[in-house]
């Protein structure tokens, strides 16, 4: 083969910065890795996510900046809301607002990538619904809790998956709130468990 590959290519406007994301729903999708630092640092995640040699509060910037899938790191923004949360309020914080297209740019910095989760499988997901006890609080077609909404209903939340972190950067602080209110414990993800349960999200649509 001749030439640089279509990959090589990408990757070096990618370095040099060229990648412009087209505003809209495009953008949202492929994020933009210099704009994201720049998010990174107006929301202050660098306060408590130094590079490893400084210390932070939080784990290291390295242990989040990590080749990494899209879903794979929405769940781990979900698991930080308790936390970051509970810091916030003691400091007498707001907590940071993020729009889907600042979510995008951030995770393209963080380098997770929707090619790197694995491919969900919808019956996993369904599990995970119940084992997450996301029904203690919510019903799924209208069987389950009331506390918040239905979440057959939410399709417009779901995919990309800058979409479904920005929605629940929004939300996780409140249903940490909740969760401690109502003694229930705040679920936790791993791993491709967050693909999986958007894929039995999502099913709902069809
Ligand atoms: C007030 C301090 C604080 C701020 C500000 C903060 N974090 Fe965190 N973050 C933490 C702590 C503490 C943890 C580890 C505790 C945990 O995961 O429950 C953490 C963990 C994380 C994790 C890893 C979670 C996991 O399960 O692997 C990610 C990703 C993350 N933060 C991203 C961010 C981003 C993005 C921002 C800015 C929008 C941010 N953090 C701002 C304190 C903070
Ligand atoms: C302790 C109660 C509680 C638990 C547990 C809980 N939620 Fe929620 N959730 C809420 C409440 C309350 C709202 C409404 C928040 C608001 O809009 O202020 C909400 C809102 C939402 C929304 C709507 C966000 C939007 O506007 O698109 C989605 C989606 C959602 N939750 C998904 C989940 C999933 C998935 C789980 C399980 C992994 C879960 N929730 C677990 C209480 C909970």
């Amino acid at each position: 083969m001749r030439g640089p590959s279509a990959a090589v290519l990408l990757l070096l406007a990618v370095a040099l910065g060229a990648g412009t994301p087209a505003p809209g729903t495009a953008g949202a999708q492929a994020g933009d890795a210099a704009r994201g630092r720049e998010v990174f640092a107006a929301k202050r995640c660098s306060r408590c996510h130094a590079p490893r040699a400084e210390r932070g509060v939080g784990p290291a910037l390295e242990e989040l900046r990590r080749h990494q899938g899209a879903y794979e790191l929405a769940g781990r923004l979900w698991n930080h809301a308790p936390a970051m949360f509970t810091v916030l309020t003691q400091e007498g914080l707001e907590w940071p607002t993020i729009g889907a297209a600042e979510m995008a740019n951030l995770m393209a910095y963080l380098q997770a990538d929707p090619a790197r989760d694995p491919a969900p499988d919808a019956r996993k997901g369904q599990l995970v619904l119940v084992s997450k006890g996301c029904l203690k609080c919510h019903s799924w077609k209208r069987e389950g809790g009331r506390v918040g909404p239905d979440l057959a209903e939410r399709q417009s939340s779901y995919a990309p998956a800058a979409t479904w972190a920005a929605a629940m950067w929004r939300h996780t602080p409140r249903m940490a709130a909740k969760a401690i209110e109502l003694g229930v414990l705040y679920p936790r993800f791993t791993g491709d468990e967050m693909g999986n349960l958007l894929a039995f999200l999502r099913s709902a649509a069809k």
